[in-house]
Formats: C-alpha cells, sequence, structure tokens
C-alpha cells in the first residue's frame, strides 16, 4: 500500500517590495513543489531609509501575515534590511522558523574570497546596522560596507540598463575601492546586500575592477531554505511528487505595478497579485 501524499507546507516569503522575488526565483527550482506565499509591502517601501523600530513593526506585520493568514510554516525574509534590522523581532513574533538574507550572503562571501577582505553594497539601514560586517566578522571576514541610497529608486525606475544609473554605480564603487585601499584592505568580493541589486548585476560586473566576484544571496538563501525545509517537510509528511509550484503573490500597494516589475524580479509571470492592506 502507498502511503498518502500531503500537501507541502506554505513556505511564506517577505520582502520590502519585488527585489525578494529574486529570491524567490532562486528557492523555485529548489523546491519546486512547494506552495509560495510572497508579500511584497510595496506601500511602506523603501524600508532603507527607515529607523529599526519602524522596519520592525512593518515587517513583523508582514510576517505574521503570512503565518496567520497564509499558513506559512516556514518564513524566508527575502529583505535585507528587514533581515538586518528586525530578524530577532520576526523571530519573536512567529511561532515558525525563520531565515533571513545576511547570513547566507556571508556564507556566500566566504566560499568565494580568497583574500578574506569583502565589500558589501546595501541601503543605508542595512549599513548602520552593521549586520553583514558582523556576520562576515563571524566567518573571518573582514567587510566594509558602503551604502548606495539612489540604486534602489533608479531599479523601481526600470533604469536597470540606463547610463545614468552606470554612471552612479560607477562613483558608488570607485569610492568603495577607494576607502577600501586606504583601509589596506585587499578585496576580492562584493556582496550584493540589497534584494534590488541582482537586477542591476550586469552593471555592477562593468563597474568592479577586474577579477571581483560579484556575489548575490540569493542562491545561498535558497540553499540554506531548502536545507531547513526539507527537515521539516519529513516530519510533515511525504510531499505530493506530482505536484508543482504553487505561487500566490500579495502587496501592499498597485497590483499592476506588481504584476509588471515583479515578473521581471521573477523573470515569469507573477500570476494574479492580491491587494492587502497591512494598515499605516
Ligand atoms: N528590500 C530592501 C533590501 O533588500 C530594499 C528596498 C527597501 O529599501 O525597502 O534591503
Amino acid at each position: 500500500m502507498t502511503e498518502a501524499s500531503s500537501a507541502p507546507p506554505t513556505i511564506g516569503v517577505f520582502d520590502s517590495g519585488f527585489g525578494g522575488l529574486t529570491v524567490l526565483a532562486a528557492l523555485i527550482p529548489k523546491l519546486p513543489r512547494a506552495r509560495f506565499a510572497f508579500i511584497g509591502d510595496t506601500a511602506r517601501l523603501p524600508y532603507g531609509s527607515k529607523s529599526r523600530r519602524t522596519i520592525a513593526r512593518y515587517a513583523v506585520e508582514s510576517a505574521q501575515f503570512l503565518v496567520r493568514e497564509q499558513g506559512a510554516e516556514f518564513l524566508v525574509i527575502a529583505c535585507n534590511t528587514a533581515s538586518a534590522l528586525a530578524l530577532d523581532a520576526i523571530q519573536d513574533a512567529v511561532s515558525v522558523p525563520v531565515l533571513g538574507v545576511i547570513e547566507p550572503g556571508a556564507t556566500a562571501a566566504r566560499a568565494a574570497s580568497k583574500s578574506g577582505d569583502v565589500l558589501v553594497i546595501a541601503t543605508d539601514a542595512t549599513v548602520q546596522s552593521h549586520a553583514y560586517k558582523a556576520a562576515c566578522a563571524a566567518q573571518n571576514l573582514r567587510a566594509l560596507e558602503k551604502a548606495c541610497p539612489l540604486l534602489v529608486p533608479l531599479v523601481e525606475e526600470g533604469w536597470t540598463n540606463h547610463h545614468v544609473t552606470q554612471e552612479i554605480i560607477r562613483i558608488y564603487l570607485d569610492e568603495l575601492t577607494n576607502d577600501a585601499a586606504a583601509d589596506g584592505l585587499k578585496p576580492d568580493s562584493l556582496v550584493l546586500g540589497c534584494t534590488h541589486y541582482p537586477l542591476l548585476r550586469p552593471l555592477i560586473e562593468q563597474a568592479v575592477p577586474a577579477g571581483m566576484r560579484v556575489i548575490d544571496s540569493a542562491e545561498s538563501t535558497a540553499e540554506a531554505a531548502a536545507r531547513l525545509f526539507n527537515g521539516r517537510a519529513k516530519s510533515h509528511g511525504p510531499i505530493d511528487e506530482n505536484g508543482s509550484t504553487e505561487i500566490h503573490c500579495f502587496a501592499t500597494d498597485s497590483v499592476e505595478k506588481f504584476e509588471i516589475l515583479g515578473s521581471r524580479f521573477l523573470s515569469r509571470p507573477v500570476g494574479n497579485v492580491q491587494l492587502v492592506d497591512l494598515g499605516g
């Protein structure tokens, strides 16, 4: 007699906007038969210029939506800013396992770096928290962080291949590599510490010094999530081997904009996006 199969647990994925869809895109091939509920808190984006208190309040509300209303049994915080400033608050607020993107990003940097020195670009709030510096130090890496606040609005505007964006990236990276040299660092890797930046990867790769590796935490986050999820799935019951990926997307502002921009981040149509009101 064959064992009855059961639906896989829902994985909740959260970002302040669409950027986290790059993490969802990396999760799908690793967990092709999972059910994903993704919320982008687009009404309150950007988080990267806000205080820890506000970021934590917003992030907790999204996490609670995913757990209470979508039945998520596992959360991936696909937002660097929320991972850097609100991971503890989210873990305290929900009773399911929560994975952020900072540690997987540092793990990927450790695997890539030979010199042990890495550069990190991120939002203002992420840089001020020094979450990457701490996560890298825990892996014996020296990290120099730089806030690049103009990049998120440029991506939101769709200027991912614009000469203005290219010039801004060049200025930021020149400043960062000069600061690194002044500090006596010999960085060989650059961590994209913001979920919007993978969309700028081609421009960033053109702007980094020759030989520098560009690291996107999406892939290593997906690997860590798959390990955790598969561990839990065993206690949950067998997953339907014939099942297919289910994706449900929610946004707190214009679903039309989410459907257009979101498809770019996910590299496939995001389907019907539902509007959610999480309050002010
Ligand atoms: N999702 C944010 C991050 O990864 C970027 C956008 C924002 O500032 O809210 O840091």
